[in-house]
């Protein structure tokens, strides 16, 4: 929590730049409540921001360096702000290193900063640690360097970061979730036209986010391939992207895709129309109805997407048949990760304690529990 975080980098920054100057900026990660594998297909997505953030203190560095100390790995990144583009280098110096470059690249003038990192975000849960990285780094560098934070600009930096530094070729939800979340509201993002209009969760409402620690190695290599297979639905069909087709069309087109690459369309194309349902139903305050989207969303990423597990199965198994639950699906990238459940507030500790008494059984691992409440997307912290 934001709270342990902030002092735990308030001393660290003493240790190693001294106190002075100390300016401090916060990013959270998300959770996607519906939409999965929509954001790069022109779609539409249903993301929450979480009280799990990245915590930078900073202050204006010298002579154009940049130095920046991670205190949960021991590690620093160092480097001239005038050679960025030639040193990506592996591991978490790529989302720092690579969200300045892409800022750069968009015309802002930046100064160096020496900062200093810790986290709370669980990494690999595909609760989006690295946003939360991206968007950090990226706000407290324009906000340092004395430049306005144009939120959208920042969040397509970011992506950029991911697609050119590192190799994920993803959306643009995450950013946009940590970039523009906002506390007590899910973000309906229409990532086509790049707006995202906030949508109110009901007060009754609880996230539990329960991580499978399923994490597998190819996972980045089959997440590409996901989106390859989509482009190719839509060149096929003849659209920009499958956000063009509805589901009326794709069924009497259907016959002009290959079976897997049909599956994969059909996901998508009523992954879109359930998103905009859910946004609908949580506005009027309908959470069993969100929660029986989620249940359909589920169903469509495990057998059509085809990117579940059993592990991430048995977990939305077990969550769907808890008193209070409204709905659960797998959430982020897949192939492991995290299950998100909706659920009536009463209804919290119940769903918590039966996943972690009921996983081990069937799945020999354990599962790692997070309740969370919805947070503000990055910003400066006092
Ligand atoms: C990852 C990506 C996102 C999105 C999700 C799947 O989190 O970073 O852009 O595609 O997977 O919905």
């Amino acid at each position: 929590m934001l709270d342990t975080l902030v002092p735990r980098v308030v001393t660290a920054f003493g240790e190693r730049f001294g106190s002075s100057e100390l300016r401090l900026f916060a990013a959270p990660g998300r959770v996607n409540l519906i939409g999965g594998h929509t954001d790069y297909n022109d779609g539409f997505v249903l993301p929450v921001a979480i009280d799990r953030h990245i915590a930078l203190g900073a202050r204006t560095g010298v002579d154009g360096e940049t130095n920046l100390w991670a205190v949960d790995l021991q590690e620093w990144d160092r480097f001239d702000m005038g050679a960025i583009a030639s040193l990506p280098e592996g591991g978490w110096r790529n989302y720092t290193r690579g969200v300045l470059w892409a800022l750069q690249q968009d015309g802002h003038s930046l100064l160096g900063i020496d900062g200093v990192f810790a986290g709370d975000v669980p990494q690999g849960a595909g609760l989006s640690s690295s946003a939360a990285i991206l968007m950090a780094t990226g706000f407290a560098s324009l906000t340092l360097s004395g430049l306005e934070v144009d939120r959208v600009g920042l969040a397509l930096a970011g992506q950029r970061a991911e697609h050119e530094y590192v190799g994920t070729r993803c959306g643009i939800m995450d950013q946009f979730a940590s970039s523009l979340g906002r506390a007590n509201h899910a973000l309906l993002i229409d990532c086509r036209g790049l707006s995202a209009e906030p949508v109110p969760l009901p007060p009754e409402a609880r996230l539990v986010v329960a991580d499978s620690n399923v994490h597998r190695g190819l996972a980045e290599s089959l997440y590409n391939e996901r989106r390859e297979q989509c482009e190719a639905a839509a060149a096929r069909l003849g659209v920009a992207a499958l956000r063009d087709i509805d589901e009326e069309t794709l069924e009497a087109r259907a016959w002009e895709l290959e079976p897997v690459i049909r599956r994969r369309a059909r996901h998508v194309v009523t992954e879109n129309a359930r998103v905009l349902r859910a946004a609908e139903a949580l506005r009027s305050g309908d959470l069993a109805g969100v929660g029986e989207l989620m249940k359909a969303a589920h169903a469509s990423l495990r057998d059509d997407f085809e990117i579940s597990c059993r592990e991430l199965d048995l977990l939305v198994e077990i969550a769907s048949g808890v008193e209070g639950v409204y709905g659960a699906r797998m959430t982020g990238g897949g192939f492991g990760g995290s299950v998100v459940v909706l659920v009536h507030e009463s209804a919290t500790e119940r769903v918590a304690s039966e996943l972690r008494e009921r996983y081990p059984a069937g799945s020999g691992l354990e599962a790692t529990v997070h309740i969370c409440q919805t947070a503000d997307g990055v910003e400066e912290v006092s």
